[in-house]
């Protein structure tokens, strides 16, 4: 039963407020995630059954509304491509030279799952005893290989079967199947779906297990097995599906840099030449990441890149005020980045005093947002899938760094202390990072990041778990609210919610207590 206008709902709607009674209610107080607590609501839906995409702006659509930090211990192309794979998005970090962001952006933008792009190849000159040996120290659990001379053209394929040690003095020119004999695909036949295409031909070709991708000139370019593209295609019935672009590659951000001129102006040619570069490289939205993103600077990065690229998808920000969000739009921002001070290795609050709790900031914002027809994006704070939950009854999507930052995935080596492995993680505005180039997201020169007042700390994660397995606990954590709500997608889950504040002794409540805790929640927390 549905119906709201018992006696009963009214006791309800009296209680437990939508956002628009909610928070205006609470005029001159901030809250933040652990402030409140949503009420549950008549359900007909099953979580695994609720959908999560979220639209950022015409040209960009994610799977699921989850980005990865544009921080330098966060995202780079492993995260992206783990991000996008997972239905998310990465936003690459610009605290590296500008020419190494593009590769970075390229190694997404060419990663199609499935086509080993760089497969192990050996030439006709040696021994079959040098690639037994080849796959005893690399510990291979394949034996079959392409032949290549050195300009990398096709010569033949070495099967599986002469790769014995009773032939080990052979040449592999002797054992090879020739060129003409090995079944392959021009690389312009691939799109728009390399899988699909891959698909076929395993279908018609009986028996044959590896297929050689070439180019015009014969070239190799990549590999498709066919237990990859079985396994893909059992993916692609999943319920999530990776994040892809029209032509069948995974998304892929980019945060680009305010930077200024020798004169103090903002460098106008310079930040064109950097977005044209990512954009002919198929980056499907660049951010411009500031601790301050309502200041005239930052408008005129956006005005730039928006007339310059009337069609590239803009993520602007921070800011946690309506005016701000406005003000961006005007300025030609898709997405807005809300947040300033929630994040985990933030002190902004602490040096500078400024900053709004998470929760007011999303709905102050999200008024705006609605007025001028942007989207509203939840950067940082976020310590658990409940938190995730919390913001999309306000945003659009959620921005994570330390939540992902211990992944394998995220860039960075590991460290043991005292019988523990950790990664570290670093606020952007921390000493370090601004001077490794990320100054003028807090305003500063690089030069003289030395001398200002850090924004940020540097601090260690525990190692955690691969990206597939936290973002499988974040998903089932936020469908799981979802389930509670009733909500089928994220557009109901914002008109479903119900608020409550909740004190400190709810607070309490939440989490586990008046136990001792053998095995801890997960990833999740
Ligand atoms: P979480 O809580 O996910 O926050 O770790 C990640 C977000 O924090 C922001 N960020 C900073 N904010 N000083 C700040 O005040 C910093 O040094 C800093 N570094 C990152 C950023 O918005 C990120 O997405």
């Amino acid at each position: 039963m549905a119906a709201n206008s018992s006696p009963c709902a009214a006791v309800d709607d009296a209680f437990y407020q939508p956002a628009d009674s909610f928070f205006p209610a609470q005029q001159g107080v901030a809250l933040t995630y652990d402030d409140v607590t949503l009420a549950t609501q008549y359900s007909e839906i099953l979580p695994r059954d609720s959908s999560l995409d979220t639209n950022l702006a015409d040209r960009l659509h994610l799977q699921i509304p989850i980005i990865s930090a544009d921080m330098d211990t966060v995202t780079e192309s492993r995260m992206a491509i783990a991000m996008a794979l997972n239905g998310g998005l990465g936003l690459i970090h610009y605290n590296m030279p500008e020419r190494q962001q593009l590769s970075e952006v390229t190694r997404v933008k060419y990663h199609v799952h499935g086509l080993i792009q760089e497969p192990i190849k050996v030439s006709p000159d040696q021994f079959i005893g040098d690639v037994l040996t080849l796959i005893e120290e690399r510990h291979f659990s394949f034996s079959t290989f392409p032949i290549v001379d050195a300009q990398e053209r096709l010569l033949g394929l070495l099967p599986g079967h002469v790769v014995r040690s009773r032939y080990a003095a052979r040449k592999v020119s002797e054992a090879m199947m020739p060129r003409a004999s090995v079944q392959t695909i021009p690389e312009r036949e691939l799109q728009p779906d390399p899988i699909a295409r891959a698909d076929r031909f395993f279908n018609e070709h009986l028996g044959i297990h590896k297929l050689l991708v070439v180019d015009d000139q014969d070239r190799l370019r990549g590999l498709f097995t066919l237990s990859d593209i079985e396994r893909i295609t059992q993916e692609k019935a999943a319920p999530l599906k990776p994040g892809r672009d029209s032509q069948f590659r995974l998304l892929c951000g980019a945060a680009v840099s305010a930077t200024r001129n020798s004169t103090g102006d903002l460098d106008k040619s310079r930040l064109v030449q950097h977005v044209g570069a990512l954009a002919e490289r198929g980056v499907d939205v660049v951010a411009i990441s500031t601790a301050h993103g309502f200041s005239k600077g930052v408008g005129e990065a956006v005005r730039i890149i928006r007339d310059a690229f009337p069609e590239l998808p803009i993520i602007a920000g921070n800011v946690t005020s309506a005016s701000g969000v406005e003000y961006l739009a005007r300025c030609g921002a898709n997405a807005i980045k809300v947040g300033q001070g929630p994040g985990s290795i933030c002190t902004t609050r602490i040096v500078a005093g400024v900053g709004i709790p998470q929760l007011t900031a999303l709905y102050v914002c999200g008024k705006a947002a609605q007025e001028v027809g942007v989207r509203i994006i939840a950067d940082g704070g976020i310590s658990k899938s409940g938190d995730i939950v919390k913001a999309l009854t306000l945003a659009h999507a959620v921005i994570c760094g330390g939540l992902l930052a211990g992944c394998p995935e995220a860039p960075g080596q590991i460290m043991e202390i005292n019988g523990k492995l950790y990664k570290q993680y670093r606020g952007m505005g921390s000493p370090a990072a601004m001077k490794a180039g990320s100054a003028a997201r807090y305003g500063h020169s690089r030069d003289a990041a030395r001398k200002v007042a850090a924004e940020g700390v540097e601090a260690l994660k525990e190692v955690s778990a691969s990206l597939d397995s936290v973002m499988t606990q974040l998903v089932g954590g936020l469908q799981s609210g979802m389930g509670y709500l009733g909500a089928p997608n994220l557009a109901e889950l914002r008109l479903r919610a119900r608020f409550s504040r909740i004190t400190p002794a709810g607070q309490r409540e939440s989490a586990p207590h008046d136990i001792v805790e053998v095995k801890t929640g997960g990833a999740n927390g």
